[in-house]
């Protein structure tokens, strides 16, 4: 019997960086909660399979009223939404507010949707500890398909020269290292850097979104803001094939 193969499609917003602070106060004269919401009300984010919130979603410790505003909006959406912390979120204080998973005091998990496994990892400490290496290690080995993999920071340089130089991952060469062995690994999805990218290693892209929060200038290495306005990540993802594009 001939099965027609079906080019099954999920369409996954990612939001990065969102930094929204305790209260309503302006976050460097930026309304940050504006943005997130321009972001999450925006045409291209509708009827999505996914939501992703890539870290970062606390300005800059944690805030509690932050992680409260966030969920309130999140819980009115039908898709599913899947988070992981920046360096500024603690997965205790976010616990309180979302349903993440903690084990041995990180937030690292894989979600199967329709089919497709996607792979999430904490890196808010500015490094991805070696439990997590060693589980994917022995996770992403089980799925016969292609997976794709979610983390706060870029397991790479991505040339912008104030947060290569100040904020990248701590062990990107050990991570790297793990990335590589996977064949059916070719994209990670990131943020961070509040500036968006497209980065290749080995064979592997590593897409890089923008912030809602605010857009860094890239070719300095003192900050510099770029922009004000939020930018977000839109991905679709067949069979074989991944299509990304980034909005502001
Ligand atoms: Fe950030």
């Amino acid at each position: 019997m001939n099965y027609k193969k079906v080019n099954i499609l999920l369409k996954i917003g990612q939001i990065s960086d969102i930094h929204i602070g305790e209260d309503e106060s302006l976050v460097q004269d930026i309304d940050v909660r504006k943005n997130f919401l321009d972001a999450l009300n925006s045409d291209s984010m509708q009827e999505l399979d996914l939501l992703v919130l890539s870290g970062d979603l606390a300005n800059e410790n944690a805030e509690p009223g932050a992680y409260k505003f966030i969920a309130d909006q999140i819980k009115l959406l039908k898709c599913p939404v899947c988070i992981i912390p920046g360096n500024h979120d603690d997965i205790d204080v976010m616990a309180k507010y979302f349903d993440i998973p903690v084990k041995n005091g990180k937030c690292y998990y894989r979600f199967d949707l329709q089919g497709k496994s996607i792979f999430f990892l904490d890196s808010a400490c500015g490094e991805v500890s070696r439990d997590q290496l060693d589980w994917l290690e022995s996770e992403i080995p089980k799925v016969d398909g292609e997976v794709i993999l979610f983390m706060h920071h870029p397991p790479c340089f991505c040339d912008h020269k104030f947060m290569d130089l100040h904020y990248h991952l701590k062990n990107m060469v050990e991570v790297r290292n793990v990335l590589s062995k996977f064949k059916n690994l070719k994209h990670v999805f990131c943020g961070h850097y509040h500036c968006e990218f497209e980065v290749m290693f080995k064979d592997i892209t590593v897409h890089v979104a923008p912030a809602t929060q605010m857009q860094i200038a890239p070719d300095r290495p003192y900050f510099k803001l770029k922009s004000d306005k939020p930018g977000w990540q839109v991905i679709k993802w067949g069979e074989n094939s991944v299509e990304t594009k980034v909005h502001f």
